[in-house]
């Protein structure tokens, strides 16, 4: 199956963890739509790690836990799919999940199958426990072969933490998003550092394989499996609009039944959505005349989370309609002037006889820029300005 979009969701994991069952599960999808977090675009509801029984069937079945999901999957499935929304579920190519359930090493054709009878939409698919005698990329292949011939279109959605050079092999394997990071916490340490290492690897990013930033903490507020110290409203708001601009899959992690109306104006600004859900699928690129470029981040022996030093990092992205996003990101614990850059930064030189009007994608407010700079407003510690710049003529 081909994903032209950085897939949008709902995921269990960070504020449930193994505390999950069949009526939060409903109670979540109603909460998708009743929110108008689906007619945002939101459409996965995706079942994380410790729904199953620790033992397989006769058969060799993975099995839903009774006691959580007392109906089966089959019947979420129905529910899901009764209110216009897809259905996700998590296994590992190891022998164990990462809570130490079955997984689907050399069960990866029957996983695949009970899956698609189930009526499974979305598979996230983890790295723990796994053979050290297969490569990491068979590993996938493995199951991308199973889900590619499973008979229903399963979006496959790998998980492993961007390890073994995962960006080198993983659209080799048929997945349509790959996790590029280690696992996210409510805490801005998390954020900066996830944004870190993934600015380096945004050249691999495309569609039909997106990089995957690991699921939004926003609206988390401290509390939940992975609730750490919590991040204000500003924190959420540029964790949001980073994830957005970089074209990360953006699935929501806090608790959608009772979100807050901060949490709300975040999750459901459709003008920042349709910046990470550009047709065009573009990708993101550094608009600082100061700092380092993807080319020169890319060396063969650079490891991994290699540490940039991050202050004002300044993103542009060409939209399908002729327009470009641009985003100020300032990652320091002070407030920051500099929202600025030169239009030859976005491709655009005096000899167009053209300016850009920039609309902010957090007020509505526009701004005009006549005088050879755009030039956004300041970024208070920890924040951001997202714009969508609009080529117009000059005066
Ligand atoms: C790993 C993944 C997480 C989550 C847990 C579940 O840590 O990276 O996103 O799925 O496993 O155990």
């Amino acid at each position: 199956m081909f994903v032209q979009r950085p897939p949008l969701g709902w995921n269990t994991w960070n504020t449930y963890g193994a505390k999950i069952n069949e009526k939060l599960v409903m109670e979540s999808a109603d909460a998708m739509v009743e929110t108008g977090l689906a007619d945002a675009g939101y459409e996965y509801v995706v079942i994380d790690d410790c729904w199953a029984l620790h033992e397989r069937d006769e058969n060799g079945r993975l099995v839903p836990d009774p006691e959580k999901f007392p109906h089966g999957m089959k019947y979420l499935a129905d529910y899901i799919h009764s209110k216009g929304l897809k259905f996700g579920m998590y296994s590992c190519a190891g022998y164990l999940t990462c809570a130490r359930y079955p997984a689907s090493y050399d069960y990866e054709w029957i996983d695949a199958r009970t899956f698609a009878e189930w009526g499974v939409d979305f598979l996230k698919y983890d790295f723990c426990y796994h053979p050290v005698s297969e490569k990491s990329d068979i590993l996938y292949k493995r199951m991308g072969l199973a889900l590619a011939n499973c008979g229903r279109d399963i979006l496959f959605s790998a998980c492993s933490w961007g390890s073994d050079h995962t960006r080198q092999w993983i659209k080799e394997t048929g997945a349509n998003m790959w996790r590029s990071t280690g696992d996210i916490n409510d805490s801005w340490a998390s954020i900066k550092l996830i944004a870190q290492s993934q600015l380096p690897v945004q050249e691999y990013n495309a569609p039909n394989c997106f990089n995957d930033m690991d699921m939004l903490v926003v609206g988390m507020k401290g509390s939940g499996n992975v609730g750490l110290t919590g991040c204000s409203f500003e924190e959420y708001r540029f964790h949001f609009s980073l994830w957005a601009m970089m074209n990360s899959p953006l699935m929501i992690g806090c608790d959608i039944r009772n979100m807050d109306e901060e949490t709300r104006k975040i999750l459901l600004n459709k003008e920042v959505l349709a910046v990470n859900q550009d047709s065009a699928g573009n990708q993101p690129y550094f608009a600082n005349s100061d700092y380092y470029t993807p080319n020169e981040a890319r060396r063969p022996d650079e490891p991994f989370f290699r540490e940039y030093p991050l202050r004002m990092v300044k993103l542009a992205k060409l939209l399908d309609n002729g327009d470009i996003a641009i985003g100020f990101f300032n990652f320091m614990d002070e407030p920051c002037e500099d929202a600025v850059i030169t239009p030859d930064m976005i491709g655009l030189p005096l000899s167009s006889g053209r300016t850009v009007e920039l609309t902010d994608l957090w007020t509505g407010e526009v701004l005009r820029t006549d005088n050879g700079i755009i030039r956004g407003r300041a970024c208070a510690a920890h924040g951001c300005q997202m714009y969508r710049a609009k080529v117009v003529d000059r005066k």
